[in-house]
């Protein structure tokens, strides 16, 4: 049956971020109106989430769809995990493992915050994470209104990172930034304004993470490390991060120009797998 606008409802997860989205089916088609106000929703909560769904990767495709062109994956062939299953538009976030091999990416315990692609010229907008296998307790993702982060900072602070460009540059690691005293070629990066103004919105957004923020361009390296250290004090702070703790079925979309995310530690022992995709973006570039 196809989900129609009367059905849906909006309800908020925490003061600053994230709300669940009742009323939708999400292995059906969807109406204009539906996606429209899914849209808004998105733009207003920035992280949706839809509980209960049961969709294969066609569905999950097609939805993250009326959203923006669903992007391929930038992990280069030698590094994919997934082997014969391989789908360019998919990535498995799991531990699993098959024939010693983990079956996908980003397989154990916690993830510092990051916003996904920030190392990309053109960072994908939105990420949809579907869960299919759970731990018994932890690997909770949170997620940071960044919009809130910058807004927190004081006016000082908002003047000394007007203009400033950061070094964003990723390895694949979930616990480690880049070691950037050698050569960096090799790996993915790319310079991006310190905050953003989100493309559609206009809001000014904070751009930086622990995980692949590795620079302030053009600063003294302690200068740099002092300031970085003190913007990623949004990590503690409460009032802008909600906390997912998943059940099977769940489907998150984010936008990751807006947030970052983090993932708390879940037993080794235990089987975890997520189902991803992601929209495209742009360049964020004032
Ligand atoms: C991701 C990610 C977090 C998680 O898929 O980009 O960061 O909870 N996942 O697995
Ligand atoms: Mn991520």
């Amino acid at each position: 049956m196809t989900t129609t606008l009367e059905k849906l409802e909006i309800l908020p997860l925490s003061p600053t971020i994230g709300a669940e989205i009742r009323g939708v089916d999400l292995s059906q088609p969807l109406d204009d109106r539906t996606v429209s106000a899914i849209k808004v929703a998105w733009h207003d909560h920035i992280v949706l989430l839809f509980r209960d769904q049961d969709i294969d990767t066609e569905q999950q495709i097609a939805f993250a769809e009326h959203f923006g062109d669903v992007g391929t994956r930038s992990r280069p062939a030698e590094r994919r995990p997934e082997g014969a299953d391989y789908n360019a538009s998919i990535m498995l976030v799991s531990n699993i493992k098959k024939d010693g091999e983990y079956i996908g990416s980003l397989p154990d315990g916690e993830m510092w915050f990051h916003h996904d692609m920030c190392y990309d010229r053109a960072p994908h907008k939105g990420t949809f994470l579907y869960a299919m296998e759970l731990p018994s307790t932890g690997g909770n993702t949170l997620f940071a209104n960044m919009y809130a982060a910058y807004e927190v900072l004081s006016d000082e602070t908002k003047e000394r990172i007007k203009g400033q460009r950061a070094l964003q540059i990723y390895d694949f690691a979930t616990r480690e930034v880049v070691d950037i005293s050698g050569d960096i070629a090799k790996y993915k990066h790319e310079i991006q304004p310190v905050a953003i103004t989100h493309p559609v919105t206009g809001k000014k957004a904070l751009y930086v993470n622990p995980l692949i923020t590795a620079r302030i361009e053009d600063w003294p390296e302690d200068e740099s490390r002092a300031l970085l250290d003190e913007l990623f004090t949004f990590g503690e702070n409460p009032d802008i991060i909600y906390e997912h703790e998943w059940r099977e079925g769940d489907l998150i979309m984010w936008d990751n120009w807006c947030s970052c995310h983090a993932r708390t530690d879940f037993p080794a022992s235990e089987r975890r797998m997520l189902r991803r995709c992601t929209v495209k973006g742009q360049p964020l570039y004032e």
